[in-house]
C-alpha cells in the first residue's frame, strides 16, 4: 500500500503531477467538490498544529469527504498508555486515509506497519514533514516558476527543523541548486545530512550570519527555533532569538527573492516584513490546502477497488539487519513504543547501519 512518510517516497514526476493537480483544484474547486464523497480522513495529531491539521481537514471537506480524529493526544487512549501501533490498527478500520503528526521520529513508519489504509506523515519530531514540503514546492513553482539553479538560504534551527530536512531532500534532486545554511553552531544541520549533500554533489556553505549571503539568495527559508525539542530550557532561551528578520536586513536582497517560513513564527520575522511583496509565508500556508487535496485524491485513487480487510496483514522489515544495536536518539519512536525491536538496516550506498525508524546512525 502507498503511504507518504518522506518526500523521497514521491518521484520528481509524481511531485510535478501533484503540483499540477493542486493548481487545477485551485483554479476549478467546484469540479472537485464531490471527488471524495463517502470517504473519511482521520487526522490524528499527537502534537499541536494549526496549519497542517486544519488544512488537511479543510482539504477533505472541500473534496466532499468527512473527517474525524483528535488534536490533543491526552483526550485519546494514548493517555492510558495505548501504543501507536494499536491506535492505528483500530482507527484504520474507521477511516479511508490517515494523516498523523507525532513528536517521536519514525512514528508514521510504525503506523504504516499496522494500517489498513494509507498513512500520511504530517510531521514526526525533527525528522520529516513531507506535506509541508509539497506546500513549499507549490509556492516556489507559482512564485518563481522553476526549481533549478536556485540558491536557498535556510536560517534558524537546522538541527530540529523537520521542514528544513524535507525541503533540503526535495531540492537536492534539482540541477544547479545550492544551499546557504545559516544557524548557530548548536543548531547546525547534522553531519549525516551534510554527508548526504556531499555525496549528491550539492554545494553548500555553513555560516552564522543572516546578512552575509543575503544578496545571493533566491529563497530565504526562515525557521522557528524548536523549543519543544531542546533538552535544556536554558539553552533554548539562549538561542531562541538568534535571528530576527527585519525590513532593513532585506535591503541587500534580490528584488524577486522569496521569504518563506513554514509557520508558526515566534520572533524570527518582524511583522513589518509582512508588507514586503517578497514575504511569501502566508501565501505558502494558503497553498497547503490545495496540495493536500491533490495528495488525498492521489492516495485514495491508488487504493480504488481494493477492499479493506478486518485483518491488517503483517509488517515488513528490512533485510541486512544489524543484530544487537540500540538507537541512541532520544527522539526516536523506539524510546516510547511498546514492543518495537531495535532494527538497523544497512544503507546501500555507504554500507553504514541506520535505525529503521529514525534513520540515525547506529553507534
Ligand atoms: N507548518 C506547520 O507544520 O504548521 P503547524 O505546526 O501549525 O501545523
Amino acid at each position: 500500500m502507498r503511504h507518504l512518510l518522506s518526500i523521497l517516497d514521491l518521484t520528481i514526476q509524481e511531485i510535478d503531477d501533484l503540483l499540477a493537480s493542486a493548481e487545477d483544484i485551485l483554479d476549478h474547486p467546484d469540479q472537485y467538490s464531490e471527488a471524495c464523497r463517502g470517504k473519511i480522513l482521520a487526522a490524528l495529531f499527537f502534537e499541536p498544529s494549526t496549519r497542517t491539521r486544519l488544512s488537511f481537514e479543510s482539504a477533505m471537506l472541500g473534496l466532499g469527504g468527512k473527517t474525524l480524529g483528535f488534536h490533543d493526544a491526552s483526550t485519546s487512549s494514548t493517555r492510558k498508555g495505548e501504543s501507536v501501533a494499536d491506535t492505528i490498527s483500530v482507527v484504520s478500520g474507521y477511516a479511508d486515509i490517515i494523516a498523523m503528526r507525532h513528536p517521536k521520529e519514525g512514528a508514521p513508519l510504525v503506523a504504516s506497519q499496522h494500517t489498513r489504509v494509507p498513512i500520511i506523515n504530517a510531521g514526526d519530531g525533527g525528522h520529516h514533514h513531507p506535506t509541508q514540503t509539497l506546500t513549499d514546492l507549490l509556492t516556489i513553482r507559482r512564485e518563481l516558476g522553476h526549481f533549478e539553479n536556485l540558491t536557498i538560504g535556510f536560517c534558524g534551527d537546522l538541527k530540529f527543523g523537520r521542514t528544513v530536512h524535507s525541503l533540503m531532500e526535495a531540492m537536492s534532486r534539482y540541477a544547479g541548486v545550492r544551499f546557504i545554511l545559516i544557524s548557530p553552531k548548536e543548531l547546525a544541520v547534522s553531519p549525516v545530512m551534510l554527508e548526504e549533500l556531499r555525496k549528491k554533489g550539492i554545494p553548500y556553505v555553513e555560516c552564522e550570519s543572516l546578512e552575509e549571503h543575503m544578496g545571493e539568495l533566491d529563497i530565504l527559508y526562515m525557521t522557528r527555533i524548536q523549543g519543544e525539542r531542546f533538552a535544556s530550557q536554558e539553552e533554548y532561551l539562549r538561542l531562541k532569538d538568534s535571528y530576527v528578520l527585519t525590513p532593513d536586513k532585506l535591503a541587500g536582497a534580490k528584488e524577486k527573492m522569496l521569504v518563506m517560513h513554514p509557520l508558526p513564527r515566534v520572533n524570527e520575522i518582524a511583522p513589518q516584513v509582512d508588507e514586503d511583496p517578497r514575504a511569501a509565508y502566508f501565501r505558502e500556508a494558503f497553498y497547503g490546502r490545495y496540495v493536500r487535496m491533490a495528495l488525498i485524491l492521489k492516495l485514495l485513487k491508488e487504493r480504488e477497488g481494493k477492499p479493506v480487510s478486518p485483518d491488517k496483514g503483517r509488517p515488513h522489515y528490512p533485510r541486512n539487519q544489524l543484530p544487537g544495536g540500540v538507537c541512541k536518539n532520544p527522539h526516536c519512536i523506539t524510546t516510547t513504543e511498546q514492543g518495537l525491536g531495535q532494527i538497523f538496516f544497512q544503507d546501500e550506498e555507504s554500507g553504514e547501519y541506520r535505525c529503521f525508524y529514525c534513520e540515525n546512525k547506529a553507534e
